[in-house]
């Protein structure tokens, strides 16, 4: 069962127990049905009392239902909700640690309701691009008022019982508990006196949807409030919709109210930006899983990092363990290396006190954790080490062997390497099980994504520790298999590819930018080549000219590379910039090089729509990445998405490109790519669908 029934006195307890947080899945809403039933047929029973088991009161919609059946089965919350208001027996709510989206809906039917302090309160399905849909638009505006209300549900923000305890005429907790230990108690005696109040049924049992709800500027606070939150939710349509709503509580019947509520809730379950938040969701747990690492695997303890390289990387790498409260210590070949590192270190926090963003005393706390060093014996007793040095195998050689020869039995050894084959590395070791890749990305204290990249020897509880410490580093962690760029930079070599063939058939860098920023992406791929360096991209493509000749690439970021136009770096690139700033001014120089080319190579520029050059760009990474997934390098379509939305701007509203594809059906794919495969600038073989979409397209399917 999940949810349990007990008898103390008059009082009957309905306690939900589904962990984690006692998600409202079918069977949960079943036993409270029963319960319900039970405590009304008992004649002994004079009060009910529904609390939570465990880390929760409830934390809403079980999400094993996510999109299934069984989430619409009857009972449905709805039905839940009106057999708790029909109750001839008063219901307390008996609220503790998280209550939140159907758990506050739950709650809010309640007749009365307790809360211990500390508990965290929310409805928070406008981050999944929906409103709350079993009447928590109608109910918590009369609770706690409509600008409250409208906060809440407009953000989806928590705030905590203790703040919403002291909203003047509140009505959503009669009581707060006095500590959280005592809740239990005291929501029993509560019950009792109500049951004891209501026993001989002369008093009505107060319901939430009696309650009034007006807001005394209605007109030109709604107008108001409209405005601010249209100028806010950009791409989304839900946080409106969650105005419309509210709005509907304070002018229409509460039952209106809530069969309009229950409109609008089901056409935002079908908008394109809710699919793409909930597979983000569902995505984003479903990365931290490995198939065959079960979540039991013991993890080994990390209490001290080493951080080897105190470059661009390395100081960012180990800003994220400062500030997890883990000491770290950096190695480096020269003290004034060490000293440049610690400095940017110090730059970067000093930037975040100066915007208010961390406090003064913890800035000392966190430098206090950091050491730094010349000698490997220092690195003896800690836990991980990451390895951040230059992107030469010779360099890695040398590092892992003494690594090796220093590091305590057990310890991680990581490579944050880009290109380079993790399975070499870990063979200059004699502990290759130990090996592992940390691919973060730059910043690396700011950048969300970290790819790891488990090696053919790498250990379960190894690939289980990282994991663990990927989320206390508030990172999102994509395991990949090894190869060339792993699952995020080997897309995006295909994608700079076709980007190089749009320029020389005849767009210009800041039309594919604009083209794709309007897509939504953060930033189109010439500013993002001028951010980064064009220097890293001729690089690769210098190692490839020799390892895949008969790879076609355009020429013009070589020229471009040529002309010392390696980015901001240089104050100029694909664009020009002015000394200090970042604003990205089109270059004639670059147009007259592009031109110039294509007159070498006999091209007649003509003119390529937006959509052609986003379907393009988004398509070359859809096939990459099919052929990723085919190759076993991702083990899930959800977990390219999670690269492509935490490390490359992809747009969250769109789902990844995966999800992106998917939805635009993969038949609708390839017969586009067959289209660009007739165009003779571009590359046929480019377009050739990697056999997994080929086959899904054929089998109308989706990834996933
Ligand atoms: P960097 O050149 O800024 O820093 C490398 C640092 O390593 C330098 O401070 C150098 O003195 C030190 N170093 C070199 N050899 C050493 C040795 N034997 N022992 C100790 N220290 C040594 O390079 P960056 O950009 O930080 O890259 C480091 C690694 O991170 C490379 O493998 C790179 O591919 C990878 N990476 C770089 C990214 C980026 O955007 N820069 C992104 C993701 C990974």
């Amino acid at each position: 069962m999940t949810a349990e029934y007990k008898v103390h006195g008059a009082v009957a307890v309905i306690t939900l127990n589904n962990p984690p947080v006692n998600g409202l899945g079918l069977s949960t809403r079943r036993a409270v049905i029963e319960g319900l039933h039970q405590a009304n047929t008992d004649s002994s029973v004079q009060a009910i009392v529904i609390t939570g088991a465990g880390k929760a009161f409830s934390g809403g919609a079980d999400i094993k239902e996510f999109g299934k059946e069984a989430a619409l089965q009857e009972p449905n919350l709805h039905t839940v909700i009106a057999q708790v208001e029909q109750s001839g027996k008063p219901v307390v709510a008996a609220i503790h640690s998280v209550c939140m989206g159907g758990g506050l809906e739950l709650a809010l039917g309640c007749h009365y309701r307790i809360a211990a302090p500390g508990t965290t309160v929310a409805l928070p399905e406008v981050k999944l691009g929906l409103l709350p849909g079993a009447g928590g638009t109608q109910r918590l505006p009369r609770a706690i008022g409509v600008e409250p209300a409208l906060n809440m549900i407009v953000s989806g923000e928590a705030v905590k019982s203790e703040l919403l305890a002291q909203i003047p005429g509140q009505k959503l907790f009669d009581k707060l508990a006095s500590s959280p230990e005592a809740l239990a108690a005291e929501a029993l005696a509560l019950a009792q006196t109500v049951g004891e109040r209501h026993a001989d049924g002369n008093e009505a049992l107060p319901l939430v949807r009696d309650l009034k709800c007006k807001h005394p500027q209605g007109d030109a606070y709604f107008g108001f409030v409209r405005n601010m939150v249209k100028g806010m939710s950009k791409n989304y349509p839900a946080p409106l919709k969650c105005v419309d709503a509210v709005e509907a509580a304070t002018r229409r019947k509460f039952q209106e109210g809530l069969d309009f509520e229950r409109e609008l809730f089901v056409n935002l379950m079908w908008t394109p930006e809710s699919r793409a938040l909930r597979h983000l969701f569902m995505a984003e747990r479903a990365a931290s899983k490995i198939a065959d690492v079960p979540a039991d695997t013991p993890v080994r303890a990390i209490q001290k990092v080493g951080v080897i390289g105190a470059g661009t990387m390395g100081g960012g790498i180990s800003m994220n363990f400062l500030n997890a409260g883990i000491p770290v210590t950096i190695l480096e070949t020269k003290q004034e290396a060490l000293d440049r590192g610690v400095a940017t270190i110090r730059k970067n926090y000093e930037a975040q006190v100066k915007k208010g963003k961390l406090k003064e005393d913890k800035y000392a706390q966190r430098m206090a954790l950091l050491s730094t060093t010349l000698a490997y014996d220092d690195l003896k007793d800690c836990d991980l080490i990451i390895e951040a040095v230059f992107e030469e195998l010779g360099v890695k050689e040398a590092v892992f062997k003494q690594l090796d020869a220093v590091a305590k039995p057990g310890a991680i050894l990581a490579s944050n390497t880009s290109t380079l084959d993790v399975d070499k590395i870990a063979a200059f070791t004699r502990r290759p099980q130990d090996v592992v890749g940390m691919h973060f990305f730059s910043p690396a204290n700011v950048m969300k994504l970290l790819e790891v990249v488990r090696g053919k020897a790498t250990a379960h509880d190894v690939l289980a520790t990282v994991m663990q410490i990927a989320k206390k580093i508030k990172k999102t962690a994509v395991v990949s298999g090894v190869c060339d760029g792993f699952i995020g930079n080997r897309m995006i070599e295909q994608y700079s590819r076709q980007a190089g063939f749009l320029i020389e058939e005849g767009a210009t860098p800041q039309q594919v930018d604009k083209a794709v920023e309007k897509f939504g992406f953060a930033m189109g791929p010439f500013r993002m080549g001028d951010l980064a360096g064009n220097d890293i991209g001729w690089a690769i493509r210098k190692r490839r000219y020799v390892e895949k000749p008969h790879m076609k690439y355009s020429k013009t970021a070589d020229l471009l590379c040529e002309m010392g136009r390696y980015g901001q770096k240089t104050g100029k690139g694909w664009y020009d910039y002015q000394v200090g700033k970042r604003d990205a001014i089109p270059s004639q120089e670059v147009l007259d090089m592009i031109s110039t080319y294509r007159q070498s190579q006999g091209i007649t520029p003509r003119k390529i729509s937006d959509e052609e050059i986003v379907q393009r760009l988004v398509f070359a990474l859809v096939n990459e990445g099919a052929q990723i997934l085919e190759d076993g390098i991702a083990s899930k379509a959800g977990d390219i998405d999670m690269v492509y939305l935490t490390g490359y701007g992809f747009p969250i509203y769109r789902g990844g490109p995966m999800h992106y594809a998917s939805e635009l059906g993969l038949i609708n794919v390839v017969q586009a790519m067959q289209r660009f495969a007739q165009n003779p600038h571009d590359d046929a073989s480019f377009w050739q669908p990697a056999p997994l979409l080929a086959r899904l397209a054929a089998e109308g399917q989706r990834f996933s």
